[in-house]
């Protein structure tokens, strides 16, 4: 059966744990061909398991140089870029603003935002060489609403949604849509005691969703394939919340 990426090139950054990981799983069985970034080291895990379709990377998302070196990857390894999922992020610690330090404020932006915009800057660049293609962008329920003790991050990922539309407007007319995912409370590595398990276990409490229950790292990556296959032909530009209904 064909699958909905056959043929494509894909780099999925934060790929060696939570959403990215899925992603990066689920888009090598759609038939992409996946460049796995992160700095955790994890990214040689991932590529193993997707076989001859993936290739690990170790790239901080904050470094220019690494991202350069990143998108030069996937067309020097795979011969273009269709596919760019910016999903590296870091939550930084959960307090008050007034308890956050410059440190905390400026490495959340560098990896969160700074991060997205290097990814894209580059990427688009390889992108539009191929003749267009998808770039997501993992924001947050938190960069649509408030979340206590998340003001810088919510920043951050409110930048993300907002740099998301200006770029999705700027490339509209060159083939290249773009846009923003924004999950709910997700069991991935960025909450404490996950330990990176792709689903959570029965006496862990749910969190404050609708749903009542946390969202899986493979529901995101269902509705990343969606926006980065031809499915999502006609999307540009929105910021799309996969989060149980917490926004509404
Ligand atoms: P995760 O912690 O499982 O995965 C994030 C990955 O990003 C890690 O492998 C980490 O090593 C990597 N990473 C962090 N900083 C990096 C850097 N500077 N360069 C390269 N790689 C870096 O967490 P998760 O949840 O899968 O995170 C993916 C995205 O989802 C993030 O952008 C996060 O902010 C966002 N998100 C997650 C939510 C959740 O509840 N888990 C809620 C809303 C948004």
């Amino acid at each position: 059966m064909a699958g909905k990426l056959d043929g494509r090139v894909a780099i999925i950054t934060g790929a060696g744990s939570g959403i990215g990981r899925a992603s990066a799983r689920l888009f090598a069985a759609e038939g992409a061909r996946v460049v796995c970034a992160d700095f955790s080291g994890k990214e040689t895990r991932t590529a193993d398991e997707i076989g001859a379709a993936g290739v690990a990377v170790h790239v901080d998302v904050a470094v220019a140089a690494d991202v350069e070196r990143m998108v030069a990857t996937a067309e020097d390894r795979f011969g273009k870029l269709d596919i760019l999922f910016n999903n590296a992020g870091v939550a930084g610690p959960k307090m008050l603003l007034t308890e956050q330090t410059e440190q905390d404020f400026d490495r959340v932006v560098a990896v969160n935002l700074k991060g997205v915009f290097l990814g894209m800057k580059y990427g688009i660049q390889a992108i539009l060489r191929n003749g267009g293609g998808s770039v997501i962008n993992t924001a947050s329920a938190a960069g649509l609403v408030g979340w206590r003790k998340n003001a810088v991050y919510g920043a951050s990922k409110g930048g993300v949604i907002q740099m998301t539309k200006a770029a999705a407007l700027d490339f509209a007319k060159q083939g290249v849509r773009i846009n923003a995912l924004c999950p709910g409370m997700t069991w991935t590595g960025m909450v404490p005691g996950s330990d990176d398990l792709l689903e959570p276990p029965a006496d862990v409490p749910a969190p404050p969703q609708p749903m009542s229950r946390w969202g899986l790292p493979r529901e995101l990556a269902t509705a990343a394939l969606f926006l980065a296959s031809d499915d999502s032909s006609f999307v540009t530009g929105v910021a799309l919340p996969v989060d149980g209904g917490y926004v509404v």
